[in-house]
């Protein structure tokens, strides 16, 4: 006889916190948001990899490419690069994060000095950028031999097939800075020189990167960045249960901090062999497992060596597993289930493994009520798909501005590998949609807000750190006539704007 679950499974938006004693001290200038990353001995105190905030981008094509990886890495989180591409695509955007400088920007726009003024037009107009290395193979890294910014030509006069190396600013004449130089001693060349840009130079005089002088306000120092002892940006990235011999050493070489596998269903054989392939391969690369709802889902992958598991089926904003499978639990009910399996592995071996809630997260209030049911770090898609920095397009429909979203298991992704079980056979139905969700603006304005209204949450419970708020928090489930009691009621709304 198939087994019966008789408690009904629930979501965030069915709890509400009763708030705890709020001292002097509890203000959010005061709360701490750090919090592990990866598997530690509870002898050793603390994770050797831990997060400054408790954020992680979805590892998925419309949301975790190399510029919100940067962005969130400069604001405490970390992003998981996404696995649906080739392996050389996603070592090189592990790359560009690892090779990332605060102020030091890699040039997008380089042409050859026997290029044309319409190839200088055309690339202007693809990049929107108006500064152009000129290098001996028009590589962003290759010999520096001129720049060309729009003060060098007019379109409307000079001819079109005018060679770059006849209008260019020759490299005898240009300032340059060395490699290793700092962003404070650039600018100050910037400044004294005059200069809008300063192209950075090796000793073969390649180039290396752009300093611009409007960036300067932009780079000072990030209190939260998450960066290692080389200070480079931590990066993580998706993989998958087949190619993993592969893109592994691919993604370890190009750099990556932690790895993730990649999977709507984690309780499988497949996930067990790549963690132990990892282990034995790569021993000093982290490695999470995932999805998994319940008690021996989280057994399995903990006793296969999985460093983070990520709890979460079918409570995605993009997901349809439910519908076409029938597969998933609310995302409420799995957390709290893992949370107390991973607090009894705790108990019996000494390990604490963090648990990170994938999927579902609406609210910011959400965010803190998986926090304090158990959740150490929080993975989420369409929060950061809608900012500038999520990789895709931003289109107007109507008055509003949107960004696309899709799904991993929409056949947009054609991510194959993270929908079937395991086998050879192909995707034969979609686990996904495509959407669009509204445009939010920048990743930082966004997450200052949420920060300061998680911190809020958290002085209201009484709780300084993520930590206090597990043991402290009280948390009441709802009944539906009071979450409608919740919202503005029995008022006529006066209209926005
Ligand atoms: P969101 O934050 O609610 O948008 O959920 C993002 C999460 O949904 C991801 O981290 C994945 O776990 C999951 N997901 C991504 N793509 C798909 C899909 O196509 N079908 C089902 N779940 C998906």
């Amino acid at each position: 006889m198939a087994i019966y679950i008789d408690d009904v499974s629930r979501t965030f938006g069915e709890y509400l916190f009763i708030p705890g004693l709020t001292t002097k001290q509890c203000i959010p200038s005061n709360v701490s948001l750090t919090t592990p990353l990866v598997k530690y001995k509870t002898a050793d105190k603390e994770s050797a990899l831990k997060l400054n905030i408790p954020f992680v981008s979805a590892i998925m094509q419309s949301v975790s490419g190399p510029e919100l990886a940067i962005e969130l890495a400069r604001n405490g989180g970390l992003s998981f690069i996404f696995a649906s591409q080739s392996i050389d695509m996603q070592a090189e955007m592990v790359r560009k994060v690892k090779k990332f400088k605060a102020g030091f920007v890699i040039s997008d726009s380089n042409l050859k000095p026997d290029s044309t003024l319409q190839n200088v037009i055309d690339l202007v107009n693809k990049t929107g950028h108006s500064t152009i290395g000129v290098t001996h193979n028009g590589a962003p890294n290759g010999k520096l031999l001129g720049l060309i910014t729009n003060r060098d030509y007019r379109p409307e006069k000079d001819a079109l097939d005018k060679k770059v190396e006849e209008f260019m600013t020759p490299f005898a004449s240009l300032i340059t800075g060395k490699l290793g130089i700092t962003l404070t001693d650039a600018n100050q060349i910037i400044w004294d020189n005059k200069l809008n840009t300063l192209p950075i130079i090796d000793q073969n005089n390649n180039l290396v990167y752009f300093v611009f002088r409007k960036d300067y306000d932009n780079h000072r120092e990030n209190p939260n960045e998450l960066s290692g002892k080389d200070k480079t940006l931590l990066v993580g990235a998706g993989i998958n249960t087949r190619d993993y011999r592969e893109r592994v050493p691919a993604l370890v070489e190009a750099g990556v901090d932690v790895l993730c596998i990649d999977s709507s269903d984690g309780y499988s054989e497949w996930q067990r062999e790549t963690i132990a392939w990892v282990k034995k391969n790569c021993e000093n690369i982290p490695v999470g497992a995932g999805n998994i709802v319940d008690k021996e889902g989280f057994d399995f992958l903990a006793n296969a060596g999985a460093d983070f598991i990520k709890v979460g089926i079918g409570g995605g904003s993009i997901c349809i597993t439910r519908e076409q499978k029938g597969i998933g639990r609310g995302q409420a009910t799995s957390l709290i289930d893992v949370a107390k399996a991973r607090n009894e592995y705790l108990k019996s071996t000494g390990y604490y493994i963090p648990i990170c809630s994938d999927g579902g997260l609406v609210h910011d209030y959400h965010m803190v009520l998986a926090l304090a049911m158990g959740a150490d770090f929080l993975m989420m898609g369409r929060y950061f798909a809608r900012f500038d920095e999520s990789p895709t397009q931003k289109l107007r429909i109507g008055n509003n501005y949107v960004k696309e979203y899709w799904g991993e298991g929409s056949n947009r992704a054609q991510n194959w590998q993270r929908y079937d079980n395991g086998g050879a056979e192909s995707l034969k139905f979609e686990e996904g949609v495509d959407s669009y969700v509204p445009y939010a603006g920048k990743l930082k304005d966004n997450l200052d807000i949420t920060l300061s209204k998680i911190k809020a949450t958290m002085c209201s419970c009484g709780a300084l750190t993520i930590d206090e708020l597990q043991r402290n928090a009280k948390i009441n489930l709802v009944s539906s006539t009071s979450i409608v009691e919740g919202g503005a009621h029995d008022v006529i709304l006066k209209e926005k704007g």
